[in-house]
């Protein structure tokens, strides 16, 4: 098969997963339709990542989840719905708009209880969740500026204890992580580098245990992080 055969195979299964496993979802399409309108760029995850979220809180029985990257919410929300009635995300967003975005979206699904929408310098808002005692969070997903990405573990692991899922998104990027002469617009500025000083970080970094899981789906081809903090 040619790739762009692969590239339709793959889309036609993930859609197939889709209405197999997770079927219509009203309330979803609502919220990505709003974040198109408010004119946010940028890569949402798809709904097929989403339920891997959702699953991933229920199977590590996490209560507290912090999100590094809101946008607008929508996989603030697969991250929410993993949760009992008691849990809380917080989720960090440098854009004022687009967390206000966010807000109304995640209001609109009935989550504004359960999820802490905070606006600023992601770097900044953690260094003040350390100060102000939240750790530590049973699942950590980071989906920001890539460049900033091995500064985001090192302050995920600070917020973690034994135990605590760390998740992140966009590992792969088509394989252009593989090629140090690559360029990724869409990730920004050093995005690409900021990658892999995240695997070097990952693969070095004796408090954890990671893996990378390659996905093919309705977003093309890229991965999950995947580490448990030990
Ligand atoms: C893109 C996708 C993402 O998931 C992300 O976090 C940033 C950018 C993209 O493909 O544009
Ligand atoms: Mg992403």
């Amino acid at each position: 098969m040619e790739d762009g055969e692969h590239e339709e195979r793959w889309t036609a299964v993930d859609e197939y997963v889709v209405r197999q496993l997770i079927g219509e979802d009203a309330e979803l399409d609502a919220v990505s339709a709003a974040t198109e309108a408010a004119g946010l760029l940028g890569g949402p995850i798809s709904a097929t990542q989403g339920r891997m979220l959702e699953l991933l809180v229920r199977i590590s029985g996490s209560r507290r989840v912090l999100e590094i990257g809101t946008l607008g919410g929508y996989s603030t929300i697969w991250l929410a719905r993993g949760l009992p009635a008691d849990g809380q995300v917080i989720t960090l967003e440098l854009d004022a708009h687009a967390a206000e975005v966010a807000r109304s979206n995640i209001a609109s699904v009935g989550l504004a209880d359960r999820i802490e929408v905070r606006v600023g310098s992601a770097l900044r808002s953690l260094q003040e969740l350390v100060a102000e005692d939240r750790g530590p969070f049973d699942l950590i997903f980071i989906d920001a500026d890539k460049q900033n990405n091995p500064g985001y573990l090192e302050w995920a692991l600070k917020l973690s204890r034994a135990g605590t899922v760390i998740v992140a998104d966009n590992v792969v990027r088509a394989g252009r992580i593989l090629d140090p002469d690559a360029t990724d617009s869409r990730l920004g500025e050093g995005g690409l580098d900021g990658l892999r000083r995240f695997y070097d970080l990952l693969g070095s970094e004796p408090r954890v245990t990671a893996t990378v899981i390659q996905t093919v789906d309705a977003k093309g081809h890229d991965g999950f992080a995947l580490a448990l903090v030990l």
